[in-house]
């Protein structure tokens, strides 16, 4: 049985705390917030205010960090260095040179580090991924990736609306369609970029160069209550794979569509979109690289560092 702890217990960790109290072969034993009032409703598992206290105090095997961005690299050095293997939130870091710290930090003290990039973990962006390897509907064309919501004003201590701290759109939104694509595509060159940062909204668009395709991308908070909006459409040579308004849909020629939505009914041949949650993919994974001392391939510095190159730019 292993020994988990999370600290930072806000937005995200509502994501992971559920799945770690879940599994059976881990016992998560501690929170860390500094208020006390987001670990209340946690009745079972010790909380500190206190990060150093809690390493001072419990022994833990994994540490799960939903810390604010600007903490990540700092934190996952911390308790690396104690021999706590670290799962990290998005982004690593805000700067590159961070990525060598962490990794090499992680290999002196013999311990495993991850990055939680979710979109790697995601059903319906894996189907995507297995289709482009597999040419199953030939070459691919074109894609774009959209993600947009509102401007978060709910953050602790306004940090995310500090670019500072967060990097804004591109470190904490546009980073996920990123990482995806250069984690599916390899690393690409910027055709086109535009963008509208103004003191209480940040878009802007991105037009992706891979050589033989390019992939256009938008990404926004905006000053309204625009809802949460994630989707992505690719055109290969004989489909087009769409995951808009919900729905994963894979529209074929002669007007046939195969639709891998949760309602949808009818055959869907041989292609398999697991309904599985991705936060809890992601832990799993992780979980399984620890116990079974396996390298954490499917996240790899050399990527990271291209995804944190790009996005320092925009
Ligand atoms: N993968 C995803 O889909 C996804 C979604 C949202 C956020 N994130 C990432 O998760 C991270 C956290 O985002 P969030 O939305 O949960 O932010 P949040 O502001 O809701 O939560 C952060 C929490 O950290 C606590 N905190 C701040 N400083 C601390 C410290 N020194 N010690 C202990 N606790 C401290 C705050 O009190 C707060 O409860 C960010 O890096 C963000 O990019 C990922």
């Amino acid at each position: 049985m292993l020994k988990v702890a999370v600290v930072g217990v806000g937005g995200i960790s509502g994501a992971h705390i559920p799945v770690w109290e879940e599994m059976e072969d881990a016992e998560l034993i501690a929170l860390c917030d500094i208020r006390p009032e987001q670990m209340e409703k946690y009745e079972n598992i010790k909380h500190y205010t206190d990060f150093e206290e809690m390493l001072n105090n419990e022994e833990i095997d994994i540490l799960d960090i939903c810390l604010p961005t600007f903490l990540h690299a700092d934190y996952a050095v911390k308790a690396m260095e104690r021999g706590i293997n670290v799962i990290c939130e998005k982004p690593i870091s805000l700067n590159e040179e961070d990525i060598d710290r962490v990794y090499s930090t992680a290999e002196k003290n013999n311990v495993k580090f991850m990055v939680a990039q979710v979109l790697r973990f995601w059903p319906e962006y894996e189907l995507l991924k297995e289709i482009y390897d597999t040419k199953k509907y030939g070459k691919l064309l074109s894609g774009t990736m959209t993600r947009l919501g509102c401007y978060p004003r709910w953050s602790w201590d306004g940090w995310m609306m500090d670019e500072k701290r967060s990097g804004l759109v591109p470190f904490d939104l546009h980073i996920h369609d990123l990482d995806f694509m250069v984690y599916a595509f390899g690393i690409p060159e910027i055709k086109y970029q535009y963008r509208s940062k103004l003191p209480d909204q940040d878009f802007f668009t991105v037009n992706y160069d891979f050589g033989d395709f390019s992939i256009n991308t938008e990404a926004s908070w905006y000053a309204t209550c625009y809802p949460f909006t994630a989707q992505f459409r690719f055109q290969f040579e004989d489909a087009i794979v769409a995951n808009e308004n919900g729905k994963m849909i894979i529209y074929l020629r002669d007007d046939e569509k195969i639709d891998l939505s949760e309602e949808a009914e009818g055959d869907t041949g041989n292609i398999n979109l697991p309904k599985s949650n991705a936060y809890a993919n992601e832990i799993h994974y992780f979980f399984d690289c620890v116990v079974n001392d396996k390298p954490v391939e499917k996240i790899n510095p050399e990527e990271l560092r291209g995804v944190l190159k790009i996005l320092k730019s925009l």
